[in-house]
């Protein structure tokens, strides 16, 4: 049997290109050696509160956004998380499994709470619900941008925990983050991360951008002193962003990219690191436009991948529950 790699994005807003180069993008080409899960965590996206009729569009784009960048529901699962009840089950249970003090040491939690003045319970608990989106699947491989890598940390020791605790019941599974485009920085402020949730719309380009708005926004991006085109975060942040963003939409090497721009100036720069994206992103907005005419073709696919992912899930839940001892 293929081994089995998980990933899944919120449904909290347009997704932009460190969604798409440091997820999607890596999961399509990785569905040649794994068989995948991809689910639309929407139980995620509620630890923030969101507007109902923006959470129901943009689950049903999500959906449509994952097939039209070339995740293929013949070969791979798309499901959405609440349609598939061991995942909140399961969360709880992992609840019971986490200390207090790892998830209070979660660095993406400190973050999102510090911005705000109320913090829902749920934001704390996150990664218990995420560890139990993968661990349900008995996942090998979960690909996913660097943000992500203490989320799965945390997973792969709840599920050594719980295996020694109780029984060995979970697959521990292995971080994936691809060598080009695993953190993509904001466009105004390289020292940040490319967020859905940034207020600024200039900070980031979204997979729906048209090709004008890429110039534009690529044209405003943050560069550094001096002249010189070379990769190096400390002291060219801005530049390096760029770079790293037109080896991940190209596929090249960076010193050949280096060597591509050696004596060329920023405007260059920038001019071809949009038109790299507009090539990248054209094929695919077309797609996912003719997806969003197919609102019936989406929903049967989603309940299709549902009940795919409900049958390997609930088998793993009642391995847990036996485990534990829960009659
Ligand atoms: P989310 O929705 O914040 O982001 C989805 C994916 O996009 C990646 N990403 C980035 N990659 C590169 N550069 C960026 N600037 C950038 N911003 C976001 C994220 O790393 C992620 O891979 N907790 C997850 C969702 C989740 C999940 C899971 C992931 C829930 N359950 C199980 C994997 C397995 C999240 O908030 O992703």
């Amino acid at each position: 049997m293929a081994k089995r790699m998980f990933s899944g994005i919120q449904p909290s807003g347009n997704l932009h290109i460190g969604n798409y180069f440091g997820a999607i993008r890596p999961w399509v080409a990785l569905q040649e050696q794994y068989e995948g899960i991809f689910c639309i965590v929407n139980l995620h996206a509620i630890t923030v509160v969101q507007p109902p009729e923006d959470l129901r569009n943009w689950t049903r784009e999500l959906a449509a956004w994952y097939l039209a960048s070339g995740i293929d529901p013949q070969r791979s699962i798309i499901f959405v998380q609440s349609h598939v009840p061991p995942h909140a089950e399961l969360g709880w249970i992992l609840q019971c499994v986490a200390h207090f003090g790892e998830l209070a040491r979660m660095t993406q939690f400190k973050s999102k709470a510090e911005d705000r003045e109320v913090v829902l319970a749920g934001l704390f608990t996150y990664p218990t619900l995420m560890a139990a989106d993968i661990l349900l699947y008995q996942t090998e491989l979960v690909p996913v941008g660097e943000d992500q890598r203490q989320h799965v940390e945390l997973t792969r020791d709840l599920a050594d925990r719980f295996n020694h605790q109780y029984a060995p019941v979970f697959t521990l599974p292995q971080l994936y983050t691809p060598p080009e485009g695993a953190r993509i920085m904001a466009l105004d402020d390289p020292h940040k991360k490319m967020s859905k949730s940034s207020p600024s719309d200039a900070s980031r380009i979204h997979l729906l951008d048209s090709p004008e708005q890429i110039v534009e926004k690529i044209a405003h991006a943050v560069t550094d002193s001096g002249r010189e085109i070379r990769f190096d975060r400390e002291t060219k942040p801005g530049v390096s962003n760029l770079l790293e963003i037109y080896a991940a939409a190209t596929g090249k090497e960076m010193a050949e990219i280096e060597a591509h721009f050696a004596g060329q100036g920023y405007g260059t720069l920038k001019r071809e690191v949009a038109d790299a994206l507009i090539a990248e992103l054209a094929p695919v907005q077309d797609r996912f436009r003719q997806l969003m005419r197919e609102n019936d073709l989406l929903d049967h696919l989603l309940a299709e991948g549902a009940q795919k992912a409900q049958a390997i899930a609930a088998e793993t839940l009642r391995r847990v529950k036996d485990a534990i001892g829960l009659l």
